[in-house]
Order: C-alpha cells, then structure tokens, then sequence
C-alpha cells in the first residue's frame, strides 16, 4: 500500500487579490469580491474533501475599515447574503462555522446573520471553518490582555501562574489547533496582521494566482509542498537523532 500523504490539520488562507482581478478584468472591485466568493466555496469542498479539519479564511481586517465606505457597505452585504445562500450547503456538507473577531463592532444585522449560521452549523462535524472577520492579531491580543488582566485585578488570578496556555485560552481562536499551512494569494509575502501568536509553528505557502483564480489544483499543490516539507517545532531532524 503507497504511504498516506500529510496533510494539515489546520490550513489558514489569506484571501487576497480580489481587486487586481476585478481590474484585469476591467471590472469594478466589487465584482472581484462576487468571484472571490467561488472560490470560497471551491475551496470549502477541496478541504473537506482532502480531509483537512479546520480552514480559517482570512475575510476582514479591523484595518479594511479604511477602505472606501461604498466597498466596505457592499463586503457587509456581501458576507450577509453568502451567509444566508450558503447555510444549507454548508450543513449538508457537515461544515461547522466559528467567526473570529470582534464580532460586536460589526453592523447589527451582520452580527444577527453570523450568530444565526454559527447556531444552525454548531452540529457540524467533517470541516470547521473559521470565518475570521473584523480581525487581526493585535486586536485579538489587546482583548486576551485585557481578559486576563481584569481577573488579576479581581483577584481570581495571581500573575505568577499567566502561562502560555492562558494566553491562548483568551484568544479568538481558543479551543482550536494553531494553523499548520498558511496560504496567501496574489504574490504578497506577509502575515498582514494575521495569526500572529498561532503561526508560531505554521508552514508557508505563497502564489501569485489571485484569489478568484484560486483552483482545486492549486490547493492540491499547497498541500503537496506542505507534505514534503520537514516539520521540526525547534527540534533537531529525525537523521540527526538516530545518528545522536
Ligand atoms: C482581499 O482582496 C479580499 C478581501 C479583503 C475580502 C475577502 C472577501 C471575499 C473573498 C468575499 C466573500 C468571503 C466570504 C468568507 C463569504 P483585495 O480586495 O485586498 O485585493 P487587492 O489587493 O487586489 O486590492
């Protein structure tokens, strides 16, 4: 029997180029973001499929606030109506979804959309997908520091005993497993306030394709490298072991 292929448990993508496709295209940028929802969906089934057990999609930063209202009004609507369209296929395929961010920032209507697809998704066990929205590191960070500090100042929690572990308890992503693959799209090679503390350990996966061209066979590429390359979390390599 040919020897199983490694494949992460935890791939996060930084979805990016949506605009510079609408541009080739000749088309406004919201159009890009219409295409870029195909290959959300593309990409929902290629992990499942592939059996991958967490896909976070980085969807909105709390710094894309500063983009043109019109933009930013049309992403809300955006993400509302594919949350709306989306939920039955989503549960069909056994896809449960978790928001990460400060979802309390967000419109009114967003926030009740997102808290209804979180509900009806909860029984979701093949794919979890983290929809990070309004987020970023920082932010995520600021919010876990605040938390931990108002229970020192309660007094339920004594500064000595602040461990990795209460950290990450106190993050968005609490309960889940750090990101093994992070993906970025459109030729950028930056984290762009994105999983800071979780990528400790990730692998990297760079290509120029832009989002909306986002294939089935470039995820299969992205794993493939995943899965040749060597994991050592600081450690020395498994030859250098058995030669020690
Ligand atoms: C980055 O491209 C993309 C975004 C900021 C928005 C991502 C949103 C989607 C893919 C739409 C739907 C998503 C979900 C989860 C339903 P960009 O606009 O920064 O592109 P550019 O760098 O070429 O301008």
């Amino acid at each position: 029997m040919s020897e199983q292929k490694r494949i992460p448990q935890h791939v996060a993508i930084i979805m990016d180029g949506n605009g510079r496709w609408a541009q080739q295209h000749g088309l406004e940028r919201y159009a890009g973001h219409i295409q870029g929802v195909e290959s959300v969906r593309r990409t929902i089934k290629a992990a499942a499929r592939h059996g991958v057990s967490y896909l976070t999609l980085y969807a909105f930063s709390t710094e894309n606030w500063n983009r043109p209202a019109e933009e930013v009004n049309a992403l809300m609507e955006l993400f509302c109506k594919c949350v709306i369209n989306e939920t039955e296929n989503l549960k069909t395929e056994g896809v449960r979804v978790k928001i990460i961010g400060d979802k309390n920032r967000l419109p009114g209507n967003v926030q009740e959309h997102l808290t209804r697809i979180e509900e009806q998704t909860a029984q979701g066990e093949r794919l979890t997908l983290l929809l990070a929205l309004n987020y970023s590191s920082r932010d995520e960070l600021t919010h876990a520091v605040q938390q931990l500090a108002r229970k020192v100042a309660a007094g339920t929690l004594n500064p000595e005993t602040i461990t990795e572990q209460s950290v990450e308890q106190s993050l968005y992503t609490a309960g889940y497993p750090d990101p093994d693959l992070i993906i970025r799209t459109s030729g950028e090679q930056r984290l762009s306030n994105f999983l800071l503390w979780q990528a400790a350990y990730a692998e990297f996966y760079f290509t120029p394709v832009l989002w909306p061209d986002f294939s089935d066979e470039e995820f299969a590429r992205a794993l493939d490298e995943y899965a040749a390359r060597e994991r050592r979390f600081g450690r020395v390599t498994n030859r250098n072991e058995e030669r020690s």
